[in-house]
């Protein structure tokens, strides 16, 4: 794959040459992202950021991601505030809007619907969640902050060991990293979740057949013992067909600081790709692990903003132009990062 111009919509797009240009690139954003220089390559161009689902993360830190960068962002958000309100296909609205834009990002409650609107769009389309079929960016920074993080501890990605803990059904995040992982053959998942709520079969397939070790379980106290990473996960309410089924699933598997001390090894780094249901009978992820040091949820929603650059810059054909483009900041940004 040629970045310049391309879609990002699966991770199946990826070999792991790929994977390690966008994380040297994301590497080279971190003055950027950090506030002690600005660039402008992306001077004059324009994001439509265009989010059917709900987001705070992705829709603010791809907006984020661009300004930084030095383009303007324009949003819309939820189906009311567009014509597709009125019956207006995905087909029309991503003529008209590929029109006024240089790049766009879309968040849809549909599989598929982010590659069906690419296929009529000018512009290259990045996929900020499809259904529960795939959330390819959050995967990126999932990685990149695991490699972080066990590099601290020694580690590799190529000797990983993860644990993948709640609704392993509908989360897309999940599906998108079990594909991810797939480029690192020598890695150990265990997937944790109720039965009903299993990855599905073909991705478990698809990790088997490259390499990987998986194991499927209903256990959580086993299955986060001898890992480096536990992957939390909240039921995805949204996929289900009313509230009260998913509180059937709601609160199964939660990790708080005593179930931490009693089961984990003592580097092991806690993830989780936000939101985190807080509500009492969910909290798969105890806000009483707020203090813990390998809670890593906040270093993925910074390198969020890292990868997002990264992935414009390459799309965008910038990614070598960024400091060429750059100067000191003007204003006083101590203390913050
Ligand atoms: N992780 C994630 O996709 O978060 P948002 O739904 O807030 O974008």
């Amino acid at each position: 794959m040629d970045f310049a111009g391309s879609h990002i919509l699966s991770i199946a797009q990826f070999e792991r040459g790929h994977v390690e240009r966008i994380f040297s690139v994301a590497d080279a954003m971190g003055p950027y992202a950090q506030r002690k220089r600005v660039t402008k390559v992306l001077d004059g161009a324009i994001l439509g950021n265009m989010f059917f689902e709900p987001s705070t993360r992705t829709r603010v830190s791809f907006g984020s991601a661009f300004n930084l960068l030095g383009g303007e962002v324009r949003e819309t958000t939820g189906f009311e505030s567009t014509a597709i309100a009125k019956g207006e296909s995905l087909y029309d609205t991503a003529r008209v809007l590929s029109g006024y834009s240089d790049v766009i990002v879309m968040r849809h409650p549909a599989e598929g619907s982010v590659a069906e609107f690419a296929a009529a769009s000018r512009v290259p389309v990045l996929n900020g969640g499809d259904g529960s079929n795939e959330h390819p960016s959050q995967a990126l920074l999932d990685l990149y902050t695991i490699k972080n993080e066990v590099a601290a501890h020694g580690g590799t990605l190529d000797t990983l060991r993860i644990a993948m803990l709640g609704d392993l059904r509908y989360g897309r995040t999940v599906h998108s990293l079990c594909k991810l992982l797939c480029l690192f053959s020598r890695v150990e998942v265990q997937l944790v979740s109720p039965l009903e709520l299993r990855m599905p079969a073909e991705i478990v397939e698809q990790m088997r057949t490259a390499g990987l070790k998986v194991v499927e379980s209903d256990q959580l106290e086993e299955s986060i013992a001898r890992v480096d990473i536990v992957y939390s996960t909240r039921i995805q309410e949204e996929r289900f067909s009313s509230r009260e089924e998913a509180d059937l699933y709601r609160g199964r598997f939660r990790l708080n600081q005593s179930v931490y001390t009693a089961h984990c090894q003592p580097n092991t780094v806690i993830m989780h790709p936000l939101p985190r249901d807080s509500r009492d009978n969910a909290r798969e992820l105890d806000d009483d692990l707020n203090d813990n040091p390998n809670l890593a949820i906040f270093r993925q929603t910074d390198n969020g903003v890292l990868v997002r650059m990264a992935l414009f810059g390459l799309v965008l054909d910038v990614a070598d132009q960024v400091e060429k483009h750059s100067r000191e900041v003007n204003w006083y940004t101590a203390g913050r990062f």
